[in-house]
């Protein structure tokens, strides 16, 4: 059966704009982007899922007073939606332990570096960029990869390198990153998991035919 997907976001949604592009040209096999939420009102993503006619949510944290509420709200809403797959595509906010637990590898996340580069709490964003440039690294990229309990910790489902070039602005690498990398391996992933080929082992995921 096709699998229904979720897409949490915070922001512009360039990672989201890539998975409706997938689905549409069919690079996203047996998935189905049927949900769209956003904890930051407003967020340019929301406009983005109206565009391609996906129903979108907007859940915020401070209206309902706890993380605890804010969560169970998100569960509500995915159970609601029949949910299969969850990706979290620059979605900004670290969601507990019991909230991972909920869903065992069936969340996935991009992360705009080389996991375990750059990872982990206060790595977002740009940080994740500036702190590549200030180590002097050469070479960066990005990681889809399972959540778990532990920020950025779960399971590598797919990585990509990316190039560091003479005089880059976290904002130019940025760009490349996303270019390169994140619009590739995020709807990627997300066609394997729909396939049902990732079968996880030992701390590795494997790619099944
Ligand atoms: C992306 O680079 C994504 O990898 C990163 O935020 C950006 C969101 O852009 N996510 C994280 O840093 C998560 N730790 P987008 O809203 O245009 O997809």
């Amino acid at each position: 059966m096709e699998k229904r997907i979720a897409v949490l976001v915070s922001g512009g949604g360039t990672n989201l704009q890539a998975l409706i592009d997938a689905e549409k040209s069919g690079i996203i096999k047996n998935g189905k982007i049927s949900l769209v939420i956003s904890n930051v009102a407003g967020a340019y993503a929301l406009e983005r899922a109206a565009r391609a006619s996906i129903k979108t949510e907007t859940v915020l944290k401070k209206e309902l007073g706890s993380q605890q509420a804010f969560e169970e709200k998100i569960i509500s809403l995915l159970s609601e939606n029949k949910i299969d797959l969850i990706v979290l595509a620059g979605f900004m906010s670290i969601l507990s332990e019991d909230f991972t637990r909920t869903y065992p590898h069936r969340i996935i996340n991009v992360h705009p570096s080389l996991i375990p580069s750059f990872c982990g709490k206060g790595f977002y964003g740009l940080h994740v960029h500036e702190a590549a440039l200030a180590k002097g690294v050469k070479v960066t990229g990005a990681t889809v990869h399972f959540v778990n309990e532990i920020p950025d910790g779960g399971e590598i489902i797919l990585q990509k390198a990316v190039e560091i070039k003479e005089g880059d602005t976290p904002e130019v690498l940025q760009k490349r990153v996303m270019v390169e990398a994140e619009w590739n391996i995020l709807p990627e992933a997300v066609s394997l998991f729909c396939q049902d080929r990732l079968k996880t082992e030992n701390n590795t995921v494997h790619i099944g035919e």
